[in-house]
């Protein structure tokens, strides 16, 4: 490329960049100048052709048609993009021992039911039954007790009761922790699934050969007043998935033993499972305060 042609371009971007110079919020210039900057930079370095930068806003398009208030492929695609880990990366630093956090995903909803401690959430999702135990605890060891515990996670057939056709609410719930920061549930071994791949974002995927499937996991949203809310999963040791998990929402902390235990095993609580297998998991939340 001739110097002269470099100059043009960068003359350009410098007049884009002080097209915001007169911004009165100062973020939304900071925002705005660095986006424009990597933008021109992405064309620049790329060469990007015009039939390229078509086809980029037809993908985008779509991605907007796709959304509604059930489906939000913007999310998506920031998901598999990595760009939802990274955001929670830079806002999430490592806070003493406290436990790490991961992506929310689009399947958590509010007001899911409450479950009594020992309690199961899977209401009929069809899924082997997993006994899940821990405790919360701030960055000092003492339990947090009173922790609003919301857990939700996939059927054994990889669908959110948000997918079912009907109503159902099934596999998620919600409980507290209790004196001693303890709490125990009932809920399914879980199993992996895709995320959503038949739009835009799932073309995506398949262009560049890439799979939708998660890791298997289980999500947590843990609330205590004073503390930092963690929106976290745990995942299965030994998943063959764990490294290719499509959000990249994998943290090493967060990968947990799930024993399963020979159909018959008695069950920890006593109850009665007919002779199914059952698998069992531990999972200590620590909490960073919300004043860090
Ligand atoms: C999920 O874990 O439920 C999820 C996370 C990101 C994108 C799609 C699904
Ligand atoms: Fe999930």
């Amino acid at each position: 490329m001739s110097s002269e042609q470099d100059e043009r371009e960068a003359r350009l971007v410098e007049r884009v960049l002080a097209s915001f110079d007169g911004t009165p919020d100062p973020r939304l210039k900071e925002l705005l100048r660095s986006l424009t900057a990597h933008l021109h930079a992405f064309v620049r370095e790329t060469r990007l052709t015009e039939a390229e930068w078509q086809a980029a806003i037809e993908f985008l398009t779509a991605t907007g048609h796709i959304t509604d208030h059930r489906r939000q492929e913007f999310i998506l695609l920031s998901d598999v993009l990595g760009l939802s880990m990274q955001t929670i990366t830079v806002n999430h630093e490592a806070y003493a021992d406290a436990t790490e956090a991961t992506v929310f995903g689009p399947f958590f909803v509010d007001g899911s039911p409450e479950i009594p401690p020992g309690g199961d959430i899977a209401n009929g999702a069809p899924g082997e039954p997993c006994w899940v135990t821990g405790t919360v605890r701030d960055t000092d060891g003492d339990p947090v007790p009173g922790a609003r515990i919301e857990v939700w996670e996939a059927d054994d057939d990889g669908f959110y009761d948000v997918q079912y056709p009907d109503e159902r609410v099934a596999a998620r719930g919600h409980l507290f922790s209790g004196p001693d920061g303890g709490y125990r549930f009932w809920a399914i071994t879980p199993t992996p699934y895709p995320i959503p791949h038949d739009g835009p974002v799932g073309r995506l995927l398949a262009a560049t050969g890439r799979s939708p499937m998660r890791a298997s996991h289980l999500h947590f949203m843990v609330r205590a007043d004073g503390f930092r809310t963690l929106v976290t999963h745990i995942f299965v040791e030994g998943d063959t998935r764990l490294a290719g998990d499509s959000v990249f929402g994998v943290r090493d902390s967060l990968v947990k033993r799930f024993t399963t235990a020979p159909a018959g095993t008695p069950t920890p609580d006593g109850r009665d499972l007919g002779g199914s297998t059952w698998s069992q998991v531990r999972f200590d939340i620590v909490l960073a305060p919300s004043e860090l």
